[in-house]
């Protein structure tokens, strides 16, 4: 790590970063503005969060931090120390036999809630968080907890319909 005169670290200096994804702990060596978008993709492989327009805009790059929905393009690394982070890659479980779906990817399939899938993993993590908290399958709440996640194909009603299903209103 380099430093300036006074012993502070230099803005794009590495420097290492520890914190759990989807429960496994991490350890990064980044500069602590390095978006957490891109730790995530680029450091730790994990290709499921995706970038739309990283400006936190449409909310494709969504992630759990400590169970809270944020844009992984606005977060800095430094940020995130010390905290539990969640992705897409966290939902489906392993078993003998594979990966199993959780209830919402489940939900997504049995429903179509997705077509080209850049919105899907930001909108499965928004429900996701949304469903941890309690969520119903009301449909102005679900269209709510979804508000800032983006999706350019599917007019969200299949969407909603998919969460209603994960939330146990809809068949
Ligand atoms: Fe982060 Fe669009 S890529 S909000
Ligand atoms: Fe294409 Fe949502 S499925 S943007």
């Amino acid at each position: 790590m380099t430093s300036d005169p006074a012993g502070r670290p230099e803005p794009d200096s590495a420097v290492t970063w520890r914190f759990s994804v989807n429960g496994d702990p991490v350890e990064v060596a980044a500069p602590g503005m390095r978006r957490l978008l891109d730790v995530l993709r680029e450091e730790l492989a994990l290709t499921g969060t995706k970038e739309g327009c990283g400006e936190g805009e449409c909310g494709a790059c969504t992630v759990l931090v400590d169970g809270v929905p944020v844009d992984s393009c606005l977060v800095p690394v430094c940020q995130v120390e010390g905290a539990r982070i969640a992705t897409v890659e966290g939902l489906a479980e392993p078993s003998p036999e594979g990966l199993v779906l959780d209830q919402l990817q489940q939900a997504f399939l049995e429903a179509g809630g997705a077509q080209c899938g850049i919105c899907t993993p930001g909108m499965l993590m928004a429900a996701r968080a949304y469903l941890d908290d309690g969520g119903t399958a009301d449909e102005d709440a679900i269209r709510e907890a979804i508000a800032g996640n983006l999706c350019r194909c599917t007019g969200y009603t299949k969407i909603v319909d998919a969460i209603a299903i994960a939330a146990g209103g809809r068949r």
